[in-house]
C-alpha cells in the first residue's frame, strides 16, 4: 500500500533552510511528540521534524487522547530557541498562526485561532497544538511543537461520536481530499517564515496576527479550569498567552489555561 505522504516529493521543493531539513516518517508511531522527543534527547538539530501516517497514543493538551486516523498531518517539530520556559507558550500561538495562515492561503478556508490552541474552520475545531520541552535549569534544552491537523478525514466514520459536533476536517469544509504534500510543505515554509519574524521582531507581529484571526475577542465566552468555570466577556489575549476575561462581577482576570466556548457572538 503506497505511504498517503511522500516525504521526499516534499523535501525535493521544500524552500526552507532549517525546518524539515531532516524529515522522520513512519507510518505508525506512538505519538509524534514523543518520538520527536526521543531524536532531540539524541541530538537532531532544531527544524527536524517526525511525521506519521498514525498515532495509536497521540496525545492532546490536558492528557487528553488525539484521534489520528490515516489522513490527518499529524507531526512534530523540535525547536532550540534562546526564551525562558514560561515564554514557550508564545510557540503555540506561532504555530496555531503558521496553520491558520496555510489553510487561508492554500486552501481558501476561513481559518480562525482559539484560544489557546486551537485552529478552527467554521466554527469547528480542524487543528490542535501540543507543546512540550525540556529544560535544564532555568533554560529551555528544546521545545517540541506538536501539530495535529484533521486533513482528508471522514467526520462521520473516522472521529468518536463525541467530537463530530465540535470538531470537523478539511475534507468535510472543502468536499474534497487535498493534497497533504501541499499541506505539510506550505505549513513547514510558513512555520520557518514565522519562526525567523519572531527571533528577529520579537512575539507581538505574531500575537496581532493571531488576534486578527480570533473571532471570540469581544465575546461573551466561558472557560472551563478543572472544576471551576468562568464566564465574563473575552477582552485581550495579551503578551504572556493569557486570556484576559471581564467576569460578571466586573473584575478583570488573567486565564492561563483552559477550554474556552463562546457563548454570545459579537455582533
Ligand atoms: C489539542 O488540541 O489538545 C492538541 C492536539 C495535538 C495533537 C498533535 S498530533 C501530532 C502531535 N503528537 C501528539 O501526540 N500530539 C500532537
Amino acid at each position: 500500500m503506497p505511504a498517503t505522504i511522500k516525504v521526499d516529493k516534499v523535501q525535493e521543493s521544500l524552500k526552507t533552510k532549517l525546518f524539515g531539513k531532516y524529515i522522520f516518517f513512519s507510518r505508525e508511531v506512538s505519538s509524534t511528540n514523543d518520538w520527536a522527543k526521543e531524536l532531540a534527547e539524541l541530538g537532531a538539530p532544531e527544524g527536524t521534524v517526525a511525521i506519521a501516517e498514525t498515532q495509536t497514543s497521540g496525545r492532546g493538551r490536558l492528557g487528553r487522547r488525539w484521534h489520528s486516523p490515516k489522513g490527518g498531518l499529524w507531526l512534530s517539530i523540535i525547536l532550540k530557541p534562546n526564551l525562558k520556559p514560561s515564554e514557550t507558550v508564545k510557540l503555540v500561538f506561532l504555530a496555531s498562526l503558521a496553520v491558520a495562515e496555510t489553510l487561508r492561503e492554500l486552501c481558501g478556508l476561513k481559518a480562525e485561532t482559539k484560544w489557546p490552541n486551537d485552529v478552527l474552520v467554521d466554527g469547528r475545531k480542524v487543528c490542535g497544538i501540543l507543546s512540550e520541552m525540556k529544560t535544564v535549569g532555568e533554560k529551555v534544552d528544546y521545545v517540541v511543537v506538536g501539530v495535529g491537523v484533521n486533513v482528508n478525514i471522514n467526520v462521520e466514520k473516522e472521529l468518536p461520536p463525541e467530537l463530530r459536533e465540535t470538531a470537523t476536517s478539511l475534507k468535510a469544509m472543502l468536499g474534497k481530499e487535498i493534497s497533504m504534500e501541499n499541506l505539510f510543505k506550505g505549513l513547514l515554509e510558513k512555520m520557518e517564515s514565522l519562526y525567523q519574524s519572531f527571533l528577529m521582531e520579537g512575539f507581538n507581529p505574531i500575537l496581532v496576527k493571531w488576534k486578527s484571526y480570533a473571532s471570540f475577542l469581544g465575546c461573551e465566552v466561558e472557560v472551563l479550569q478543572g472544576n471551576e468555570r468562568l464566564e465574563g466577556l473575552a477582552l485581550d489575549v495579551d503578551g504572556d498567552g493569557a486570556l484576559v476575561l471581564k467576569l460578571k462581577d466586573g473584575t478583570v482576570r488573567r486565564v492561563f489555561v483552559g477550554d474556552l466556548s463562546v457563548k454570545i457572538k459579537r455582533i
